[in-house]
């Protein structure tokens, strides 16, 4: 029982209340609002001169590569104007050394490599011919680049490097046009390919989610949860103030088209917050912050994103873990029972609860989702990804709680993000359903993410009942999809992008 209450005394520590859910969307609201004003804020409010969603009609055939987190992916996509698209991929991890590689070079080197074995394999004859000098400049196959890093875009196929995330770290690519370092090594191995369009995975997935998506709502928002967490939402041009000083900075007007009168944002809503005037703050927040590359910076997103949640969890595991009393501590029974066989708690010298993020996310959602007789299912887990033998029932209702709090609290602040586009934008005014496209790991595996997240949009002022007209649907791998359908934008554009 010692250590149920002591857990019961952490899962507090999480607790994201009602009035806290307020205060957080009304702080988000401002910073949305002086992200939009001028340059240089914690939320970056970023143009990306897209100014319109597609309708399902667009029609041909696209490369989209795709940077964000664990994988690199490339596809090719024919869009059947219909709604319906289909899609060739390869998938491939990024190697850890390439993430924190001295040069630029060596990890825009191996993204290209993996676009030529590409199409070898998947467009042989276009491959071909164009090794034979007889595919033209126009023939070349337009790619979208799906970059989800913040990146300070100035015009629809060229952006700056403005700091990495995830645990990417290569200095020397800072401030550097991320389009041009990948066209200069498609170059060198000259390869039929234009970089046509620079695409957030945020921006992607709300131009998937419009294409896919049912009825005449277009949709506002294209949120990640995943490996990290950002939205990007169509805000109305007049509002973006900072427009003009950032084409005075470039030279000149911008080619967009501003006849829609809107603009897609990348909010890097990861970023909200990093002041911590609202955003709740635990030891274990603290301490993960402080070891992480980019201790002060991301912290909303080091709050709710899965590359986090596990190593949040780690940490207050460890802690009670570690309790002086050892009547109360974390896997330390000497003789749990368990199935009548009285055994004693191990945990290996080598167990990953002693390494930094030891422990994936998907640890959280197996727990989570644990309805088995004594949490048998959390037992093994533990044993199979975390070396601790013989944990007892008592450990495993411990381990349960923190992670449904945990997990629980990103959700709540994912509705503050949501919750303050949707107040901020006034759709709920506007129009009769407000629909969000999202895609990554938590939102489609966390067992409950979106009820948690419904849960605390009824309790936002100005929401409350309306949250029934809130639409959330998953617009699965839809950077992919979405990068293609910025690229064909790009391409059809009259005027030189
Ligand atoms: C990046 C965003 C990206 C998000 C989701 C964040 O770390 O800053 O650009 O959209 O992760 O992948």
């Amino acid at each position: 029982m010692a250590l149920e209450a002591e857990a019961k005394r952490m899962v507090a520590e999480f607790e994201y209340t009602a009035e806290d859910v307020n205060k957080g969307v009304k702080e988000f609201i401002r910073e949305m609002e002086e992200g939009l004003e001028k340059q240089g804020t914690m939320m970056s409010q970023i143009p990306t001169y897209v100014t319109s969603v597609p309708n399902g009609t667009e029609k041909g055939v696209y490369l989209a590569v795709d940077l964000g987190g664990t994988n690199f992916r490339v596809c090719s996509i024919t869009l059947h104007g219909n709604q319906s698209f289909s899609l060739q991929q390869s998938k491939v991890p990024v190697p850890r050394t390439l993430m924190e590689a001295k040069t630029s070079h060596e990890l825009f080197h191996f993204l290209a490599k993996q676009i030529e074995a590409f199409l070898k394999t998947h467009h042989k004859d276009h491959f071909e011919k164009h090794r034979k000098g007889s595919v033209e400049e126009g023939e070349f196959f337009d790619l979208g680049f799906t970059f989800s890093f913040p990146v300070n875009q100035v015009g629809i196929n060229k952006g700056h490097l403005m700091r990495w995330t995830k645990g990417f770290d290569i200095q020397e690519a800072i401030g550097q046009d991320v389009c041009g370092l990948l066209q200069k090594e498609i170059d060198v191995l000259g390869l039929p390919v234009r970089v046509a369009a620079l695409v957030n995975d945020t921006v992607g997935t709300l131009m998937a989610r419009s294409y896919t998506s049912p009825g005449k709502h277009k949709t506002l928002i294209g949120a990640i949860f995943g490996t990290g967490t950002n939205g990007a939402y169509v805000e109305k041009l007049e509002k973006v103030k900072k427009m003009k000083a950032i084409e005075e900075a470039e030279g000149g007007k911008a080619n967009y088209d501003s006849s829609t009168g809107l603009m897609v944002i990348n909010s890097e809503w990861g970023s909200f917050d990093n002041a911590l005037k609202v955003l709740p703050n635990t030891p274990y927040d603290i301490d993960l912050d402080r070891e992480s590359v980019n201790p002060g910076i991301q912290m909303f997103e080091k709050r709710v994103s899965g590359m986090f949640l596990g190593e949040i969890l780690r940490r207050a595991l460890l802690s009670l873990h570690q309790h002086p009393d050892e009547g109360i501590a974390l896997f330390k029974d000497a003789s749990s029972h368990d199935n009548d066989i009285r055994s004693t708690t191990t945990v290996a010298e080598d167990s990953a609860l002693f390494k930094q993020w030891g422990i994936d996310t998907s640890f959280l959602s197996i727990v989570e989702e644990d309805q088995s007789d004594h949490l048998r299912i959390t037992k093994q887990t533990l044993e199979k990804e975390l070396k601790i033998e013989a944990a007892s029932t008592e450990d495993c209702v411990a381990v349960k709680m923190l992670v449904h709090a945990i997990g629980k609290r990103a959700a709540r602040l994912s509705a503050v993000a949501l919750g303050g586009v949707v107040l901020s934008t006034n759709k709920l005014q506007e129009e009769e359903m407000v629909d969000i496209g999202v895609d990554g790991s938590l939102v489609e595996y966390y067992p409950g993410f979106e009820e948690y997240i419904r849960e605390a949009f009824r309790e936002i002022e100005g929401i409350g009942e309306e949250e029934k007209r809130i639409r959330i649907g998953l617009a699965k791998d839809g950077s992919g999809l979405g990068a293609a359908l910025i690229a064909l934008v790009a391409h059809n554009s009259d005027q030189p992008l």
